[in-house]
């Protein structure tokens, strides 16, 4: 009897050795075997993990399945509480114009206006230039511009970019020509897309596309942004701006 017992402590002793370090594996990221997954991770779907293929172990049912889904009608996103960036999170005070769905495929947006473009002429940027920070908004305008712009607009703005030269495409303006147009005017056109530019609005941010119209505004008078000794912005000719 007392060896019976002997052998299956002995059996025991071995067989929870055996799954103790039988759990173990050398990829440092990894805790292990894991012998009751449920209890320790949630199954919950969680955005942005691609399903697909988790630590080297592929799943050809969820593989190319997208779990960041688009957000429910009207969502609004947070960025914060500053004031100037609530503003933007509500949805965006300009529609689209009815001719827009022609010409860029607009999805799920109001295209029943017809004059948007004239009453964008109103809005004003946002985004205050300062002597304190004009020196970084211009070079977050020449980062933005130089990865989005700069191969139709030009490196100067000029509707020379590489796009044009290589006779690949045709009618981009010089940004020079355009001082009469407001500053909201640039930010619709950015946004919504104009004829033959694309709309920008899935690719850039509210305040990204604020930031570009800065920047597009520099090209149009080289002392936009400047500022002299004492923090008053120096002479500019372009209209609408905002700079005071
Ligand atoms: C594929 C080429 C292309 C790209 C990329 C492009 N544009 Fe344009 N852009 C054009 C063309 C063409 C026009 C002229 C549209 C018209 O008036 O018919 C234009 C016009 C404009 C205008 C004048 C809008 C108006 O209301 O008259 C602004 C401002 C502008 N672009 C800024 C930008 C900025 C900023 C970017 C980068 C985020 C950009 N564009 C990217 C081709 C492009």
């Amino acid at each position: 009897m007392k060896k019976t017992i002997n052998t299956a402590v002995n059996f025991s002793i071995i067989a929870i050795t055996v799954l103790i370090f039988g759990a173990c594996t050398s990829d440092p990221d990894s805790s292990g075997y894991e012998y009751m997954p449920d209890m320790y991770r949630s199954p919950s779907i969680e955005t942005y993990v691609d399903y697909g293929e988790i630590r080297g172990r592929e799943n050809k049912d969820l593989k190319s399945k997208l779990s960041a889904l688009t957000p429910p009608r009207n969502t609004i996103p947070f960025c914060g509480t500053d004031s100037t960036e609530v503003r933007l999170m509500l949805p965006n005070l300009r529609k689209a114009n009815a001719a827009w769905k022609e010409s860029h495929g607009f999805y799920g947006v109001d295209l029943s206006k017809d004059d948007e473009y004239l009453l964008a002429a109103n809005d004003i940027n946002p985004y205050k230039l300062t002597a304190a920070n004009s020196a970084s908004m211009m070079t977050n305008g020449k980062e933005l511009f130089t990865a989005m712009c700069q191969h139709c607009h030009g490196e100067k703005g000029d509707g020379n970019g590489p796009m044009v030269t290589s006779g690949a495409y045709v009618g981009v303006p010089n940004y020079a020509t355009l001082t009469a147009l407001s500053d909201g005017q640039l930010y619709y056109s950015i946004y919504y897309g104009k004829n033959m530019m694309g709309a920008h609005n899935s690719l850039l941010s509210k305040k990204e596309i604020w930031t570009l119209v800065h920047y597009v505004r520099q090209f149009q008078d080289p002392n936009y942004g400047k500022f002299d000794a004492n923090g008053t912005a120096m002479k500019s000719v372009v209209a609408d701006s905002t700079m005071n």
